[in-house]
C-alpha cells in the first residue's frame, strides 16, 4: 500500500534465496526454503508470477501461524510483508478501513482500538497476519471475519492479474474460505478492507466473556473487552513465541441434530452449539478432554494441559510427530463418538 515519498522502493525484481523457516511458522516445526522471496511491494508481484510460473510450486507465507510445514519445503515460498493501515472513509453507518495483508493481525486490531474503529476487539490477540485472516476466516468469543469483512485486493499468481473480492467471492464459512479450496499458491491477498458498523455495540454472548470479571459491570467499551480477550487467549492458549502452536489444531466438528441428540442421550456432558442450519457445532476439545488426551504427548508433540484443541510442539517436533499425535486423536474420537475432526491447520 502506500509508501511515503522518502522511503526507496523495493525493486520489482525478486531474487529468490535459501531461507530457514523455523522462526518463520508458529509451530516452529525445522524447516527449509531452498527458494524464498519477501515481497515488500505490489509492484514486486508481476515477478512473483514469473518465478511462481517457473517453479514447481508456491507456498505463500503470512505469520506461519496456520501451516504444519516439512523440513524441506518443496517449490518457491514467497512471504508477504506489505505493510499499511488506514482509514478510507467514516460513514455514517461503519468505518471503513483498509489494511496492509502483511500486517500483523493483533497489531491491526490494537491499531482500530486505539483510533476508536471499534468492531474487531473480540479478535484480539489471534496470531498471523491481515492478509492470511480471510483465508480460514478468523473466529473467536462470538465474532467471526466475514461480518467484519468488506472486500479485499489479491493478486491471481496464476493470471498475472489484480482482483477486487466480495464478501460473496470470499464464500465464507466456519474457517474456511474459497482460498482454502482453490490450488495453493493461487493468491496472493495484497489487502482487505473492513466495515466496523456504527454505531458500535458490544459482543458478550461467549461464556467466557459473561464470565469474565472486567465485563460483568457497567457497559464495557472496546478497550474492556480487547484487554479481556487478551487475558482469556493468555491464560488459555500457550503464546506461540515460547510454547510452539498454531492454536486450534482440529475444527469444531458440525453434525446434525440427530446425530449431536444420539451423542447427548450417551454423553450428557456434550458441549455443543446450534447452528443457524438446525445443525449442531460440536466442543472438540471437550471430546479430546474426554477421550483422556489433553497433555498428553507422543515424542516431541503434545496436547495442551489447558486446552486440548491445541497441539504443542515441545521442542525439536516433526511435522510427522505433530501428525502423529493428531492422527491417534482422530482414531480416539471417532472410536468413541463416531466423529470425523478435521484439521484446521494447512498441512505442507
Ligand atoms: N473444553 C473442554 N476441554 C478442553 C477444551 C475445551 O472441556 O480441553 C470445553 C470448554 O469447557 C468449553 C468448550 O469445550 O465448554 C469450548 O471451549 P473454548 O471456549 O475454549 O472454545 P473452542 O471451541 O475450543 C473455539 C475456537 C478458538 C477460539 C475459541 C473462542 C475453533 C476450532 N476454535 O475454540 O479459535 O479462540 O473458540 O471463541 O473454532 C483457533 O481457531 O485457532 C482458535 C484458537
Amino acid at each position: 500500500m502506500s509508501n511515503s515519498s522518502s522511503k526507496v522502493l523495493p525493486s520489482p525484481d525478486l531474487s529468490p534465496v535459501s531461507q530457514d523457516l523455523t522462526r518463520l511458522n508458529t509451530l516452529g516445526l525445522a524447516s527449509r526454503a531452498g527458494a524464498f522471496v519477501t515481497l515488500e511491494d505490489a509492484a514486486q508481484l508481476p515477478a512473483l508470477s514469473q518465478l511462481a510460473h517457473e517453479a514447481s510450486s508456491l507456498l505463500v507465507l503470512g505469520g506461519g501461524s496456520n501451516l504444519v510445514l516439512p523440513s524441506q519445503v518443496p517449490g518457491l515460498v514467497a512471504r508477504v510483508a506489505f505493510k499499511g493501515v488506514r482509514l478510507l472513509e467514516a460513514r455514517p453507518d461503519a468505518w471503513l478501513i483498509e489494511a496492509a495483508g502483511g500486517e500483523t493481525w493483533h497489531g491491526f486490531v490494537e491499531t482500530c482500538v486505539n483510533q476508536g474503529w471499534d468492531g474487531l476487539e473480540n479478535l484480539a490477540l489471534i496470531p498471523g497476519t491481515v492478509g492470511a485472516a480471510p483465508v480460514q476466516n478468523i473466529g473467536a468469543y462470538g465474532v467471526e471475519l466475514q461480518e467484519r469483512f468488506h472486500s479485499l485486493t489479491a493478486w491471481d499468481v496464476r493470471a498475472g492479474r489484480q482482483v477486487e473480492m466480495s464478501v460473496a467471492d470470499c464464500r465464507f464459512s466456519y474457517r474456511d474460505s474459497v482460498f482454502k479450496h482453490d490450488e495453493s499458491g493461487r493468491w496472493v491477498i495484497v489487502s482487505v478492507r473492513f466495515a466496523l458498523p456504527r454505531p458500535w455495540r458490544p459482543v458478550l454472548g461467549y461464556p467466557d466473556l459473561q464470565r469474565h470479571a472486567r465485563l460483568a459491570a457497567g457497559q464495557p467499551a472496546a478497550r474492556d473487552i480487547f484487554d479481556a480477550v487478551w487475558e482469556i487467549r493468555r491464560a488459555k492458549l500457550p503464546d506461540p513465541a515460547v510454547t510452539g502452536n498454531v492454536g486450534s489444531f482440529f475444527k469444531n466438528p458440525i453434525v446434525s441434530a440427530q446425530v449431536r441428540d444420539g451423542l447427548l442421550e450417551r454423553f450428557p456432558g456434550l458441549v455443543s452449539y446450534a447452528q443457524p442450519d438446525g445443525g449442531y457445532k460440536l466442543a472438540a476439545g471437550w471430546l479430546i478432554d474426554q477421550c483422556g488426551w489433553k497433555g498428553r504427548s507422543l515424542g516431541a508433540a503434545g496436547v495442551h494441559e489447558r486446552q486440548a484443541l491445541v497441539l504443542v510442539n515441545h521442542g525439536g517436533a516433526t511435522a510427522a510427530d505433530i501428525m502423529g499425535l493428531a492422527h491417534a486423536i482422530q482414531a480416539a474420537v471417532s472410536e468413541r463418538y463416531g466423529v470425523r475432526l478435521e484439521p484446521e491447520p494447512v498441512v505442507v
